[in-house]
């Protein structure tokens, strides 16, 4: 692992750690309008305002690391960065745009310049993270691998805990000589080792995952499978090593369970017999089912919506699913690349606090409109960028079509 943290990627531009901390001057927010659910101001427990904030993401997160409420408090971190594939996005009503439609964002090259952007996003995201935070970084596949090795910087690959392929939408016929690509790429890292907080998620089994899995049915109808009485390791002095009905285990393998135990489960019925007389533990479905299947790192799921409100926007569920899995509620949320915001919107409907960012006016515009659909918690908008009047026109254009 040592040495493994020894490599590093080359490139030109590359500053160090303490020269891109000297690079950001701190700069001062200014609110521009507070948000407020309903029609009554509810009563805050805490002075805490949810935040979504336009300006560049380096130097918002810059700036957040002088506030001693975030800086190490901050759970859990989902980005979508842009991905370098050189194109304009623009706010079409469908995943196609024509040249007349309103410019989102222009995306990078892939490129030194790219790269060093990314990582100074990264180095402030970590110092923002709490010691049990980790971070998600969504990245198409142009990037991925860059990314990974950046990251392992970054993070410390002893931190790498996931690189999830997403399927993004559905089969394309591409002209390309080459296969479609219909998946990009989650990396998902820890801020320490093994003190992630995590909630396993888990899904439900398919009707074709329980015919697999518990192929055998009982007098009742109900589904199982069974496994053998034995696992390896053998016991020396304990129980699970001692004989069951005349019976030792076999060599190198103890009993699942105690001899007692085992007597238990044969008189409930749980201990299916061969001809021959060989034991083995019967599994029911339905306690399985109850649990939930684990998530494994291949999303087959959380397709994009086909008539997005802002190009690239994400899939909802998806990212409710990782707020849920790495956070609990009242934790802090950070998204400093937040298009329309969907990270806000999943936080809002799990009970999360969250802070969002974005240096676009039109995603900051569709943004705002889709956290009052769903908002619970009072937020702040604040400027970053110095151009308060342009803000407040927009907040009046979102305010103008709501009415
Ligand atoms: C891929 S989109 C995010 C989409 C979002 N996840 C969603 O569901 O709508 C990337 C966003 O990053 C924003 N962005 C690009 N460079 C930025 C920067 N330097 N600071 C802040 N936002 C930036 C773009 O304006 C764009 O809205």
């Amino acid at each position: 692992m040592k040495r493994i943290n020894e490599i590093k990627l080359c490139y030109p531009g590359k500053l160090e750690e303490s020269e891109v901390y000297a690079r950001y001057p701190i700069i001062k927010f200014v609110p521009v309008k507070e948000f407020y659910p309903g029609k009554s101001r509810p009563l805050m427990l805490d002075s805490w305002r949810n935040m979504l904030i336009f300006g560049d993401s380096r130097s918002v997160l810059r700036a957040l690391l002088e506030d001693n409420t975030i800086k190490g408090n901050v759970s859990l971190i989902y980005i979508d960065p842009p991905f370098a594939t050189g194109s304009i996005f623009r706010k079409g009503k469908t995943i196609s745009s024509s040249e007349s439609d309103e410019i989102a964002y222009i995306d990078y090259s892939l490129g030194p310049e790219y790269l060093e952007f990314m990582r100074h996003n990264l180095i402030f995201m970590r110092d923002l993270l709490s010691e049990e935070g980790s971070i998600y970084v969504h990245i198409g596949i142009q990037a991925t691998h860059y990314l990974k090795i950046l990251m392992d910087e970054v993070f410390g690959i002893e931190n790498f805990l996931n690189d999830i392929a997403r399927v993004k939408s559905n089969p394309k016929n591409f002209h390309r000589r080459a296969y479609g690509n219909i998946h990009d790429r989650i990396l998902f890292y820890s801020k320490t080792p093994r003190k992630n907080l995590w909630n396993d998620p888990r899904e439900p089994y398919t009707e074709e995952d329980i015919k697999r899995l518990f192929p055998k049915v009982d007098e009742n109808g109900k589904r199982y499978t069974t496994v053998p009485v034995h696992a390896p390791g053998e016991t020396k002095n304990g129980d699970t090593g001692k004989p069951w009905r005349g019976m030792l285990p076999p060599k190198g393998r103890h009993w699942r369970y105690p001899p007692e135990v085992l007597e238990e489960l044969d008189k409930q019925g749980k201990i299916e017999w061969s001809k021959n007389g060989v034991p083995r533990i019967k599994i029911y479905a339905e306690e399985y089912m109850k649990k939930g299947k684990k998530m494994q790192d291949i999303w087959l799921n959380f397709k994009d919506p086909p008539y997005p409100d802002y190009p690239t926007q994400k899939n909802l569920e998806m990212v409710k699913t990782i707020i849920e899995a790495s956070s609990n509620p009242g934790d802090i949320v950070l998204d400093a690349f937040c298009g329309s915001g969907t990270t806000a919107v999943a936080a809002e409907l799990t009970g999360r606090k969250w802070i969002c960012i974005d240096k676009s006016l039109t995603a900051i515009k569709v943004a705002l409109k889709r956290i009052l659909e769903f908002q619970r918690q009072p937020f702040v908008l604040l400027d970053a960028t110095g151009e308060v009047s342009r803000l407040k026109q927009a907040v009046e254009e979102v305010l103008k079509q709501k009415r």
